[in-house]
């Protein structure tokens, strides 16, 4: 299987760095093309080091057509997962037209290309951001779709154009049809165990996982829980967090499910990748002191505008159809985010 290539768009990022690493582990060569908007490429370096496999990497814009069809050219990729974006709520709302070139734009370009070049096998980042609003808690698959701000929208609406794209290829019976997983993350945390590689965010962090690291090891002062009186089990906001090993072992599942019966004759799907249950703020901070040994700081604070109580994924569609669930504990996840943290504490700089 090791002729097998999967082109990796956004590939040095967090999540995308980890997809590397358990794609060239389970034999599959690897294509990154990321343009490091958000990123280094020494994450690249890292995953050669972790893997002692190497990366072929293209410093390149998904929205520049010419580069990334002259990339298709030269590697033949089999398959693409689809990383590159851009992902901070706060900001899509203060620049919309930036979010939506960069995450709409970006997949039209990059799936023009693919179909000029019949590579048609598609796992795309999605995100539990595109429930919206619901009185569920639990999210299955087939909760309507209603997200509430620009960078949810843009996600929304990239699933509705390859929704689109699968549907025009079904009702004209192609003979190669496209073959799409969109994966609805919920929040992944966590790093590669050998602390080589995590999640860099640039300035203060938004999530509340790296913020807590960074107050663990002393470069922010203190933590704001934002609101305390939900209606949730301790008052805090909860949410079924991952970890990013378990993620991304989500999208290795989806491309051999690719061979299975229900993409067989080509489709769009969506699978949640979560754990099922979730966890409170309260939670991570207590769990983050027992299992490191630090003591975090925090206030109770007023909410953040946009956040909901407490949600969590049903994950029961990625097993049976993707024979994938998530193996790690919140305890492997809060000590190899302090692993990583502990080992990087500037990042990859
Ligand atoms: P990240 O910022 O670390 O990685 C994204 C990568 O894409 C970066 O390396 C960036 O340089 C690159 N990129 C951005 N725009 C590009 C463009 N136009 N051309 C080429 N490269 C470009 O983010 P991440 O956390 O690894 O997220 C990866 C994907 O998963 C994103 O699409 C994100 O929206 C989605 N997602 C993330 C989360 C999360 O909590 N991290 C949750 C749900 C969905
Ligand atoms: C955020 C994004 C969501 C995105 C997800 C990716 C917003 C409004 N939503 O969701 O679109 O898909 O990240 O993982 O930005 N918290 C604090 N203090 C902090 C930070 C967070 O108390 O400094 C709380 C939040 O209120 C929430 C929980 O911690 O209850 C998790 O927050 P976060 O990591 O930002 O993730 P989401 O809010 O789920």
């Amino acid at each position: 299987m090791s002729h097998h290539t999967v082109l990796v768009t956004g590939g040095a990022g967090y999540i995308g760095s980890h997809a590397c690493v358990e794609l060239l582990n389970a034999g599959f060569n690897v294509v990154v093309v990321d343009n490091l908007s958000n990123s280094k490429v020494t994450s690249l370096n890292r995953v050669e080091a972790i893997t002692g496999k190497l990366v072929t990497f293209y410093e390149a814009d998904i929205r520049d057509k010419q580069s990334l069809s002259d990339i298709f050219s030269k590697e033949q990729p089999s398959t693409v997962i689809h990383f590159a974006g851009l992902k901070a709520v706060g900001e899509s709302c203060e620049q919309p037209h930036l979010y939506y070139h960069n995450n709409v734009f970006g997949t039209l370009v990059l799936t023009e290309v693919m179909q000029e070049h019949n590579v048609k096998q598609l796992v795309f980042s999605s995100s539990a951001t595109v429930y919206g609003i619901t009185d569920k808690t639990q999210y299955s698959e087939d909760l309507p779709i209603g997200a509430i701000n620009p960078y949810g929208r843009s996600k929304a609406m990239v699933e509705d154009i390859l929704r689109d794209l699968a549907a025009a290829d079904s009702k004209t019976k192609s003979d190669k049809p496209w073959k799409i997983a969109l994966l609805r993350y919920f929040n992944p945390i966590g790093a590669h165990e050998s602390g080589l590689i995590g999640e860099d965010p640039n300035g203060i962090p938004n999530n509340l996982m790296p913020y807590v690291a960074q107050v663990a090891i002393g470069k922010l002062p203190q933590l704001a829980v934002f609101g305390d009186d939900y209606p949730t089990k301790d008052g805090t906001g909860v949410r079924d967090y991952i970890h990013v090993i378990d993620l991304v072992k989500g999208h290795i599942s989806a491309i051999h499910a690719f061979k299975n019966t229900q993409f067989i004759s080509g489709n769009c799907k969506a699978y949640n990748l979560g754990a099922g249950h979730g966890y409170s703020v309260l939670d991570i901070i207590n769990t983050f002191e027992k299992v490191t040994g630090r003591t975090i700081n925090y206030k109770i604070s007023p909410r953040r505008d946009g956040d909901l109580a407490e949600y969590y994924a049903n994950p029961d569609l990625a097993l049976k159809e993707l024979n994938w669930k998530v193996e790690k504990t919140l305890q492997d996840m809060i000590a190899d985010t302090w692993n990583w943290q502990s080992k990087n504490p500037q990042g990859y700089q």
